[in-house]
């Protein structure tokens, strides 16, 4: 266990803004986890728990104890000729996973490919791309309550997953720190290539496969978002709006071309980037916070931004869909510390 006062966060999260947190504590197995937590109470503290940091963004320094899990291990917990159980530790890189699970012939996460971040937070929003979510796949997740230490197991069934959310985020916010998933994946795969532009990659990779469908995820990905080691961000800083048909209907009299989604539940998700780029922010910059010229939905630190400065180009966007379409976008980034901005 490694325990840290007024330390230093930028290398810590992908939007790499200038930030420290009073206390920080880094993790190698649940027993420290327990340990820790038994002899210092948490309970109405203020604590955060950190994985890759790559949905998170500091807008100040953290006045509180940072809990960092950085618990490693891939165990296989049961297979037959279908499906494979994988209990995997929270403090895995989520994409090495990805990695290992398809060079296992393991399907269900190769949609997943590329994106960053620690297995644990995987259950956090409910990570999705290229038509998949891993609420799909996971089976439980395993987690010690941050207020009384005590070890716990939740079902998948029980953690509230939807598009970009879980219990995680609203009911259970900050009180448990995730230190395992377990995933149930297929032997048998079924490649998911129904989102724009998978088949044809795929294709030109010579054909379905887990190895072909995870290359054309990476190489998709690669060609419209930054990487986080070279330009700061947090992927989609906002999240894809859902409404009601009656609601899609009224705005489609008015913008035509407006492209949308039906949702299994009749409503309709449109791409938030499409309102953004609409409203002319693709490419723009302010100071050193920017607008991706490849992906409107990203916002980017050009370098020694600070963290309000990124959050106050977000509240113009936000204001400027809605003054032209009436949608209040939601963040889907977690910002962290207080900010003079309203909330959202
Ligand atoms: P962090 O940013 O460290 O934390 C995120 C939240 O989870 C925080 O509230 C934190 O307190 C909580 N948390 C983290 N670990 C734990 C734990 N062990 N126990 C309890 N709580 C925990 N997301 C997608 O869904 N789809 C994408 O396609 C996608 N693409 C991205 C592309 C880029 C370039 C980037 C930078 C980000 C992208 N993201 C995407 C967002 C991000 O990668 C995911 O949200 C990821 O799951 C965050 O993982 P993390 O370990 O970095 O979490
Ligand atoms: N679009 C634009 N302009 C842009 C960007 C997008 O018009 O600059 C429109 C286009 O119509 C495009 C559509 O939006 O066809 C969808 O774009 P894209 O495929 O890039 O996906 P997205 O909806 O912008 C979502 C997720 C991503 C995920 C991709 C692929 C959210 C908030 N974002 O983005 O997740 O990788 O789909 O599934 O749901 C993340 O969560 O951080 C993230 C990157």
């Amino acid at each position: 266990m490694e325990i840290k006062t007024q330390y230093g966060l930028k290398d810590l999260t992908t939007f790499r803004v200038d930030a420290s947190a009073r206390q920080y504590v880094c993790f190698r197995s649940e027993a420290q986890i327990v340990t820790f937590l038994a002899a210092h109470p948490m309970a109405g503290q203020p604590c955060l728990v950190l994985g890759g940091g790559s949905n998170l963004l500091f807008i100040g320094d953290y006045n509180g104890t940072l809990l960092h899990p950085c618990l490693k291990g891939i165990e296989v917990l049961a297979e037959n000729r279908q499906t494979v159980r994988v209990k995997v530790m929270a403090g895995e890189s989520w994409d090495d996973f990805v990695g290992h699970a398809v060079e296992n012939g393991w399907a269900g996460v190769e949609n997943l490919s590329l994106i960053p971040g620690h297995v644990g937070a995987s259950a956090v929003q409910n990570i999705g791309a290229y038509g998949v979510e891993v609420k799909d796949v996971i089976e439980s997740v395993e987690a010690v309550g941050i207020a009384d230490g005590k070890k716990t197991t939740l079902l998948a069934s029980q953690c509230g997953f939807g598009y970009r959310e879980s219990h995680f985020k609203n009911r259970w916010k900050d009180q448990y720190i995730i230190t395992a998933v377990i995933y149930r994946l297929c032997k048998q795969p079924v490649y998911t290539t129904h989102y724009p532009g998978v088949a044809r990659e795929v294709a030109a990779l010579g054909g379905p496969s887990l190895a072909s469908l995870r290359q054309a995820i990476i190489n998709i990905r690669m060609r419209k978002l930054p990487d986080p080691s070279e330009t700061g961000n947090a992927g989609s800083f906002f999240k894809n709006p859902v409404m009601d048909a009656s609601v899609f209907a009224r705005l489609k009299r008015f913008f035509p071309d407006l492209p949308h989604f039906p949702q299994d539940d009749g409503r309709v998700k449109l791409p938030a980037g499409w309102l953004v780029e609409r409203c002319g922010w693709k490419g723009k910059t302010v100071g050193r916070a920017g607008v991706y010229p490849k992906q409107a939905l990203v916002l980017v630190n050009l370098g020694g931004a600070e963290g309000l400065e990124i959050v106050a180009l977000s509240e113009k966007i936000r204001n400027s869909v809605f003054e032209r379409f009436g949608i209040r976008l939601q963040r889907e980034v977690r910002v962290v510390g207080e900010s003079p901005l309203p909330a959202f």
